[in-house]
């Protein structure tokens, strides 16, 4: 048995702004359920929520801090959570990163440095908790301070870093450095320096035993310009220490068999009810009761990403054709402004849900017929298997997770049984555009869609078979 400390700026259903989420909420328990000791350790934000109070575990001295510890679970398991309590960093409203306003926390780096210090802490042993881990799991740049901290310690224990989006970096002006009173001895071009600035994610890829990231097509893309954002280098030169394992999906909370936030729960062997949450979702959009019509959704973080402008260069197009779209997110207010625009020159045909929904999600994904995912780069991306799982076919553009996980309906792959979504290369609004009309083709040939719905929720996109991939890894290093 291995024990296992897992580091992540968000949980869920703690706190989540994206997949980072999903994933520091499932992992832990799918390792657990492998028999091994792992306990997630987060900053105890105001905004926690759907969990037991915090139980004052100990208080540890950091850099002239006093930090408290607590403890909670994720729900519905033992898997403990231990809270770092710092309230004038952590108790604020608005999300991990950003205020109220979606404005980013000018003290950002203060406070994840202070996180990693206290990760570090425990890592140790050093927290009076009478634990010590095997493996030290950290995610993203929020964390990477971890790695580089314990490289200093005698007896430390293995640490993996996983890169869930190269994008994000934390990189911040030298000086700040200096201000949180880092150690010296990494600063330097193989260090924490990057480009005479702080660069957290570099604590990361330079001083952890093993690196992950979250698909085999993105671990090779890093290692490009396109997709390396300046680290491609030293991606490539760690690529004997590094790989892509697949995230999995929560299968109890997406399950269209179980799922209660839906109007009507079906399986592959009931498809014909999903139609009822097609009729509900249009209702509780105020778009025209079709139930043929073909019905597309999109849900997700509103940034370049995610390939929404390609999506806005189709909509005018995608108006004079006989479907409808519903969106769902918030994030870039221009990307907000141009879309909520659209949605009011065409309210038949498109809608527009600004903010946070998780309820909504849900039925979106049971009650679309087709899912649009034309990032400009994924790691790996959830919802285009949620979308599987509810027989709802994705839409995809052929990078990261999403060219690992969606096999294009192509006359080969129809035939053997295996094709699952549509899938498409060119980043540009006529690939886009041309895709959906295929996937609109697909879809007026019933049979067939049934056939191609059933092969896309026959797949298995649980945790499991990814938990072992980080097992065994834990266990080599
Ligand atoms: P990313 O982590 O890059 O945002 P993922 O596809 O990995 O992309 O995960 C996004 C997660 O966040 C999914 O679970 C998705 O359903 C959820 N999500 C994103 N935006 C919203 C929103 N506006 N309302 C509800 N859930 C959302
Ligand atoms: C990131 C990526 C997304 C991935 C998620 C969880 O936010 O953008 O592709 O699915 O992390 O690993």
């Amino acid at each position: 048995m291995k024990k296992i400390l897992f580091a992540s700026s968000e949980t869920h259903p703690l706190i989540k702004t994206g997949g980072l989420a999903d994933v520091a909420g499932s992992l832990p328990i799918a390792l657990t359920n492998l028999g091994q000791d792992v306990r997630v350790i987060m900053p105890n934000y105001q905004g926690i929520k759907n969990c037991e109070p915090g139980r004052y575990l100990c208080t540890v001295r950091v850099n002239n801090c006093d930090v408290n510890l607590l403890e909670t679970h994720l729900p519905g398991s033992n898997v403990a959570v231990w809270l770092v309590d710092y309230p004038p960093f952590f108790n604020h409203p608005g999300n991990p990163y950003t205020d109220e306003n979606g404005n980013p926390w000018p003290d950002i780096g203060d406070r994840f440095a202070l996180f990693c210090r206290i990760v570090t802490e425990v890592a140790m042993d050093r927290a009076y908790l009478n634990w010590k881990p095997d493996v030290v799991h950290c995610n993203d740049w929020q964390t990477g301070l971890v790695p580089a901290l314990l490289s200093l310690e005698v007896a430390k224990p293995a640490t993996v870093f996983t890169i869930h989006n190269m994008a994000y970096q934390g990189v911040f002006p030298a000086n700040t450095y200096t201000l949180l009173n880092l150690p010296g001895q990494l600063w330097h071009h193989d260090g924490l320096e990057y480009h005479g600035m702080l660069s957290f994610i570099k604590g990361g890829l330079s001083y952890s035993d093993w690196i992950t990231t979250v698909s085999p097509t993105y671990a090779h893309e890093i290692q490009t310009p396109e997709f390396g954002y300046g680290l491609e280098g030293l991606l490539a030169h760690r690529q004997h220490t590094l790989s892509g394992i697949i995230n999995g999906i929560d299968t109890n909370v997406w399950n269209p068999e179980t799922d209660q936030q839906i109007v009507q729960t079906y399986n592959r062997d009931t498809l014909n009810k999903k139609v009822k949450n097609k009729t509900a979702l249009q209702k509780r959009l105020s778009l025209p009761i079709a139930p043929d019509q073909p019905l597309l959704g999109l849900i997700g973080r509103l940034v370049d990403q995610k390939g929404i402008d390609l999506v806005l260069n189709c909509l005018k197009e995608m108006t004079t054709l006989p479907l409808q779209f519903a969106l769902l997110g918030s994030g870039d207010k221009s990307i907000q402004v141009r879309l909520q625009d659209f949605a009011r020159l065409y309210p038949d045909k498109i809608s527009i849900t600004i903010g946070y929904d998780e309820k909504l999600a849900h039925q979106i994904e049971a009650g679309s017929d087709m899912f649009l995912m034309p990032s400009r780069f994924e790691p790996c991306g959830l919802n285009q298997m949620y979308s599987q799982r509810y027989g709802t076919l994705p839409i995809v553009r052929k990078t990261g997770g999403l060219a690992d996980t969606v096999v294009d309906a192509l006359p080969e792959t129809i035939k053997n049984g295996t094709a699952s979504g549509l899938v498409f290369k060119d980043a540009t609004p006529g690939a886009l555009l041309e895709t959906i009309k295929r996937g609109m083709v697909l879809h007026a040939n019933r049979p067939l869609w049934e056939q191609l719905q059933r092969n896309a929720m026959n797949k298995d996109f649980s945790w499991e078979n990814s938990a072992n991939h980080y097992l065994a890894l834990y266990r080599e290093i």
